[in-house]
């Protein structure tokens, strides 16, 4: 048998702690993953990127909670098992690399990001971290030698960057950074706010009621459903742009009991049987998952550990790594030092 961590994919992703996890994450996110992870050819890192989580106004003791909560719901839904899980900020060569990179990115390329020019240009106060933000996401990525990066739809720019910024420095400075491809999950890479069904949902918005947590009580799951917005035409669609209420339902009711859109409204009759469905679907998926979290928080001491334990495994490789960009780069490495 091949043993070789070398032969084996790497894959990684990064979910910011900036409130609690909803189904979208789930869809778009930790679901792709945990069907990567299921895989024994990849090797999986999931981290908890609290240093994102800086770049807009914040509350310390809310970020610490947010982070510990976070790691615990990823954990409860089954990462525990299948990948390494670790917290940002407790691997440096993170901040280190990011420097590196925003030496290798443009203002330019910066400023284009549709994350920063919805969230934050024009505005002084905006924090500057916001703006190089891209590249610090650029680090997580290449610093672990990432081959594959499982995200929704709307982290794709910043992947193309992350792309674009390894294959620049590769070709300028020598081959360092593993290339990395996005692995977007077409049937569920925009889950919408059951309330305003053209936007994202989202889990740091003003108005929760359009958003499915993951440790959403059942009956707060049926009460947010039953006030999604469909329309007036009582007939079903999986995809009309002109209904996107009733598509993004399908969407969600396919995406979670693993069918296609149109599978899942076939046989549907009328908008309260498609939400009895969601809701039914949902909460299926979710009271293991919650069973799990509550377990799990009633021993925060494991959860440390798993954390410290995560951090441990990816340290010395992204040391190496750094270090190999560094000595690039023209900085002394530290066998220079
Ligand atoms: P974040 O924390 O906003 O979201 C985490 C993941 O969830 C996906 N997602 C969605 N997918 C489908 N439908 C939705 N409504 C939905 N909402 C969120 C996001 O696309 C993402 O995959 N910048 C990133 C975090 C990050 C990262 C990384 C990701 C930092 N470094 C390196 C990958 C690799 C973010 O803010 O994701």
């Amino acid at each position: 048998m091949i043993d070789s961590p070398s032969l084996r994919q790497r894959v990684f992703t990064g979910l910011k702690p900036t409130g609690r996890l909803q189904l979208g994450n789930y869809l778009g996110a930790i679901r792709p993953v945990l069907d990567l992870a299921a895989d024994a050819a990849n090797d999986v890192l999931v981290c908890v990127v609290d240093l994102h989580a800086l770049t807009v106004e914040h509350d310390p003791a809310r970020l610490r909670a947010d982070t510990r909560e976070m790691a615990t719901t990823l954990l409860a839904c089954g990462l525990d098992a299948s990948a390494t899980l670790f917290v940002q900020s407790a691997v440096p060569a993170h901040t280190e690399l990011s420097y590196l990179l925003e030496c290798t990115a443009t203002y330019g390329e910066m400023q284009r990001m549709v994350q920063f020019k919805e969230k934050g240009r024009g505005n002084p106060s905006t924090r500057l971290s916001l703006l190089t933000y891209p590249a610090l996401m650029a680090a997580d990525i290449l610093l672990h030698r990432t081959d594959v990066v499982p995200v929704g739809d709307d982290q794709r720019q910043h992947l193309e960057l992350a792309i674009a910024l390894a294959r620049r420095f590769n070709a300028r400075y020598g081959e360092v950074f593993t290339v990395p491809r996005a692995a977007v999950q077409p049937a569920a890479a925009r889950v919408k706010d059951l309330r305003d069904p053209t936007s994202k949902m989202g889990k740091s918005g003003a108005d929760p009621s359009g958003v499915l947590f993951l440790m959403d009580a059942a009956d707060t799951i049926a009460a947010k459903v039953r006030r999604a917005v469909p329309d007036d035409d009582p007939s079903l669609t999986a995809d009309d742009p002109a209904r996107p209420g009733v598509t993004n339902l399908a969407v969600v009711l396919g995406a979670v009991t693993g069918r296609s859109a149109e599978q899942a409204v076939a046989g549907l009759h009328g908008a309260a049987a498609l939400k009895a469905a969601v809701t039914d679907a949902v909460v299926d998926l979710l009271e293991p998952l919650q069973r799990r979290h509550r377990e799990l928080a009633a021993d925060p001491d494991a959860v440390t550990a798993l954390l410290a334990a995560g951090a441990g495994v990816v340290l010395d490789e992204a040391s190496h790594t750094l270090d190999a960009a560094r000595g690039a780069m023209g900085l002394l490495t530290r066998s220079d030092r």
